[in-house]
């Protein structure tokens, strides 16, 4: 299988490819920390592709010569689930990369272009909610752990995760 793929930014259009890498990826890569009974509670709402993200601007899909979207994250000013801004915090959204093509540097690639764009716009530090999963990942990327904590999804639905933090 070819490594070769480019970073480009989403947009809309991308809503129904971008909802199938995260209900490829999701299942497959977060069954290591989560059980399945939960995962099949939250993953309906997690694998949707967010229309805010997709028309942000500074969300961003990996994808192969052949146009296959095999990753995708992105950030934002805006706190995840909200419109609240706090001047110099970026918000790290909705990493995913398909199952097939983990450890190829994708997931850092899209990260190294959020950091560059997010510097263009004055952001000095990033935070995420990193899937219990996912804190591996990010610890590479640079950010430290603050906490763990629990994010409501939807009414009593709630998944663990790690708030984590990196100054760029
Ligand atoms: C987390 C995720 C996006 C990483 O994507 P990826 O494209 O495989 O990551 P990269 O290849 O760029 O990894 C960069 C470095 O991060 C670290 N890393 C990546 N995945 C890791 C894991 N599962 N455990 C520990 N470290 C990991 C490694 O140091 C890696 O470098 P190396 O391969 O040279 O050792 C991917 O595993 C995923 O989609 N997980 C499921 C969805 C998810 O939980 N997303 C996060 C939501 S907050």
């Amino acid at each position: 299988m070819s490594t070769d793929f480019s970073i480009r930014v989403a947009s809309l259009e991308d809503k129904e490819v971008v909802t199938q890498l995260l209900k490829a990826s999701y299942p497959v890569l977060m069954k290591s920390r989560y059980s399945e009974e939960h995962l099949s509670n939250i993953l309906p709402i997690m694998t949707k592709a967010n229309p805010f993200l997709l028309s942000s601007g500074t969300f961003y899909l990996a994808e192969t010569k052949d146009k296959s979207v095999i990753g995708c994250g992105g950030w934002t000013k805006e706190k995840p689930g909200s419109s609240e801004i706090e001047t110099g915090l970026g918000h790290i959204r909705h990493f995913a990369t398909h199952p097939q093509w983990t450890r190829k540097s994708i997931g850092r690639k899209i990260y190294q272009r959020c950091e560059k764009e997010a510097k263009m716009a004055q952001i000095k530090c990033f935070e995420c909610f990193s899937s219990l999963n996912a804190e591996g990942f990010y610890r590479a990327l640079g950010f430290k752990s603050v906490k763990n904590i629990d994010i409501i999804l939807v009414n009593h639905l709630k998944i663990e995760a790690v708030w984590m933090r990196r100054y760029i």
